[in-house]
């Protein structure tokens, strides 16, 4: 059988960058072909280049037997190729027909016929089991759905050969599974997929065969079935990545931060917190599980000074901080990753070196009056982007031109660099590769080992249990059990995430 595409020798660069080096991937009709590799590796790059957002300088792509001439995304989309982009790219004012049909409404005279529209998109949505709600506004529907609109409109458009971007970054466990069963149903249907994601867990499970690219370069591509993830970390890292936490005793002092009876509304002004206590001691990590979007961000948020609490305390060291801004949160020394590093963590047009002080730029030593020393912060640049293996290794790029986990390590060097007493960190692992999960656990280890205390807060639970202490399981805005990391199971912790109780109890709530 011959591939339905080939992409030979592809190379692309950008100013200083080569982020494709003479690469080669071909596909077969029916296949879910996976593309790993580190942060920076050109991934998202090459994909761009199937679908036709980049020219390569060198290189050719065949499709069903012809040598393509794409010239732009419109290009690629009559061809049948879709792209699902790393970044969602729906416009959160339209409803979920009208951004499905955008750019190829069906019309009647010359206005668009929506009712036509919303007939089409659930007939497709039926065809390949997507379920969303055609009328809903963009911006009220949760990620999973959105994924999966950004997919039907894809195929709206007749894609056979469909490019995933990272699909299951921004999902809950839950949803990941809905993905899979939805691309099986696809390649059962003729339609072939390539999929790019960190996790090798899922690659393994999900693949036919996998790429492996490194710095740009083509590493080679394995039948799923004849490999392990030993082997593909360090095809992807090119060393051994160490896959399990190594932790050494904890050791606790006092209780640092007291949290009790916290409440707060979400945006809708419905209860998100209800009545929320824990405390957490110098050295050590308390992890917050459950299933997204009960509660877990919005405690971030109060925590953080982004939201308002309606009622509660909220301690650290003793001193209320409760309802206090973001920035005097910031100035007692509570560091915080966030969950949507665009919406709080960057500023996707500012350099790195800026955005390596952001939030903390106004403070020496980046500044005395209201002059910022500039040599400091170009030192604190060139120290940090080395330490934190930040790519390429140039102060001055804009963070817009970072790969996805290269913006990610920006806010985690910033974040630990600047000395926290408190660090609130959630889904610090999202999106980055196998050995920058490695390097950022070992550093929320040492922050807890140089006796600070941390809340981690992750929907990955083979993190939450590997590196927590002790483990609050929410539901429905309530703490419903705080249990000891150590006894800790993913099947207990999916009994309390499920608002289901443990018989006999593995509690220990200090
Ligand atoms: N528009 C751009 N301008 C300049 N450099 C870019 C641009 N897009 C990507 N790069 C650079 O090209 C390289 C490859 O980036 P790419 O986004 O393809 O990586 P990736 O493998 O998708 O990584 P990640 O897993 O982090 O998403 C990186 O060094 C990146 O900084
Ligand atoms: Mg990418």
């Amino acid at each position: 059988m011959e591939p339905i595409l080939e992409m030979k020798a592809i190379t692309k660069r950008f100013p200083g960058v080569l982020a494709n080096d003479n690469v080669n991937l071909d596909l077969y009709q029916g296949e879910i072909h996976a593309l790993i590799g580190e942060n920076g590796a050109g991934k998202s790059t090459l994909m761009s280049v199937l679908f036709g957002m980049y020219t390569p300088e060198e290189g050719e792509i065949f499709y069903k037997g012809q040598k393509l001439d794409i010239d732009g995304p419109q290009d690629a989309i009559e061809l049948g190729i879709g792209m699902v982009h790393q970044h969602f790219m729906l416009v959160p004012t339209l409803t979920v027909a009208e951004n499905i049909i955008l750019g190829s409404e069906p019309k009647r005279g010359l206005k668009i016929d929506i009712e036509k529209a919303i007939a089409k998109v659930n007939e497709l949505a039926n065809k390949f089991g997507l379920q969303v709600d055609a009328t809903a506004k963009v911006k009220d529907i949760p990620v999973g759905m959105q994924q999966r609109v950004e997919i039907l409109k894809a195929l709206y458009r007749g894609a056979e050969v469909l490019i995933l971007d990272e699909p299951t970054a921004v999902l809950t466990p839950q949803e990941v599974e809905g993905l899979y069963q939805i691309m099986e149903s696809l390649t059962e249907q003729g339609k072939s997929i390539i999929f790019i994601t960190h996790k090798l867990k899922e690659v393994l499970r999900i693949s036919d065969r996998i790429t492996v690219l490194r710095k740009g370069k083509g590493i080679g591509t394995v039948t799923t079935s004849e490999t392990n993830q030993k082997e593909l970390a360090r095809m992807m890292v090119g060393r051994e990545v160490l896959l399990e936490v190594e932790k050494e005793e904890a050791d606790f002092g006092e209780v640092l931060v007291e949290v009790s009876n916290l409440s707060a509304f979400n945006d809708r002004g419905m209860e998100a917190l209800n009545s929320v206590s824990f405390q957490i001691r110098a050295g050590e990590i308390l992890g917050i599980a459950g299933v997204e979007g009960n509660g877990q961000t919005e405690l971030v948020e109060v925590l953080t000074g982004l939201r308002e609490a309606t009622a509660g305390e909220y301690n650290l060291h003793g001193d209320s901080l409760y309802n206090h801004s973001a920035r005097k949160i910031k100035e007692a020394k509570v560091a915080h990753i966030p969950e949507d590093r665009h919406k709080h963590g960057l500023v996707l047009d500012y350099t790195v070196e800026d955005n390596l002080v952001l939030g903390y730029h106004y403070r020496e030593p980046f500044a005395k009056g209201i002059n910022l020393n500039f040599n400091n912060l170009a030192e604190h640049a060139n120290r940090l982007i080395p330490e934190y293996d930040i790519r390429p290794q140039n102060k001055e790029a804009l963070a817009r031109s970072l790969s996805g986990g290269n913006q990610q390590k920006i806010i985690v060097a910033r974040e630990f660099d600047l000395g926290p007493e408190f660090l609130i960190a959630s889904q610090p692992t999202r999106g980055v590769d196998v050995g920058a999960i490695e390097f950022i656990h070992r550093r929320i280890l040492e922050q807890r080992d140089e006796g600070k205390a941390v809340l981690l807060v992750s929907a990955e639970l083979p993190e939450v249990i590997s590196l927590s202490d002790r483990i609050a399981v929410m539901y429905e805005g309530e703490i419903v059990d705080i249990v000891d990391a150590a006894e800790a199971t993913e099947e207990k912790l999916g009994i309390l995430m499920a608002g289901g109780s443990l018989e006999g109890g593995i509690a220990n709530g200090s």
